[in-house]
């Protein structure tokens, strides 16, 4: 079940670490509202109280998180966050913009933690009882490209970030795979593209849907 049914609008958006996904929701949010939509833009993890505190563990606890116990966190995240922040913003008709969602799970966790792409999903599918958005923009960048972006950041890397490069290869080519599987819901674009570029055609795959 897609968030069709509901009278609200879910777009995600997906990609590996750097690609530039929080700019590009951004950029939506903007442009949705302006024309008057009421937005809800989140993120997952930590798109709730419960969730904050689930992204500190999975993404900053020092020592080892087990694969399947990593899995279940943000499983976990997930469940909570659609039940008490995504469904009751669709169900107000509202679009909810979200930053990673269940095909992250699927691709850090089934495919680069080799958990199994399948058992993943259908963990996230639980979860949310079968929520899938109904758009996914996928920004599609390699992993040594992002590595550079993320070190001219600055910024100390997560348990994820820092992971090696083999696990961000097979991270990418999950993602490419879902999105080759799906394409009706996916929108797959080039992340080096220029952000007013890649804003574009986000616009234009999402104006026929808010009209
Ligand atoms: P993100 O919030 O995009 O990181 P940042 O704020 O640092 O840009 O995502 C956090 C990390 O969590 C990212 O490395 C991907 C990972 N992740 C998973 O492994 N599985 C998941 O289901 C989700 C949602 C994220």
């Amino acid at each position: 079940m897609t968030a069709e049914g509901t009278r609200g609008l879910f777009i995600t958006f997906e990609g590996g670490d750097g690609a530039g996904k929080t700019t590009q929701a951004a950029l939506l949010e903007k442009w949705l509202t302006d024309a008057g939509r009421r937005v809800v833009r989140t993120r997952e993890p930590g798109g709730t109280e419960v969730g904050t505190l689930v992204r500190d563990i999975v993404l900053h606890h020092r020592g080892e998180v087990a694969p399947r116990a990593e899995a279940l966190l943000y499983a976990a995240d997930r469940a909570h966050h659609v039940e008490t922040v995504v469904r009751p913003a669709l169900d107000r008709g509202e679009v909810v913009i979200q930053d990673r969602y269940l095909d992250s799970s699927v691709a850090y966790q089934g495919a680069g933690r080799v958990l199994g792409t399948d058992e993943v999903r259908q963990l996230s599918l639980w979860a949310t009882e079968g929520l899938l958005p109904d758009v996914t923009v996928l920004l599609d960048l390699d992993p040594s490209v992002a590595r550079g972006r993320l070190d001219a950041d600055d910024k100390p890397f997560d348990r994820l970030e820092a992971e090696r490069e083999s696990f961000h290869v097979r991270v990418r080519e999950e993602f490419l795979a879902l999105a080759a599987a799906e394409p009706e819901r996916f929108l797959v674009l080039d992340a080096t593209l220029p952000p007013a570029r890649l804003a574009a055609a986000v616009q234009e795959r999402v104006a026929p849907l808010v009209r």
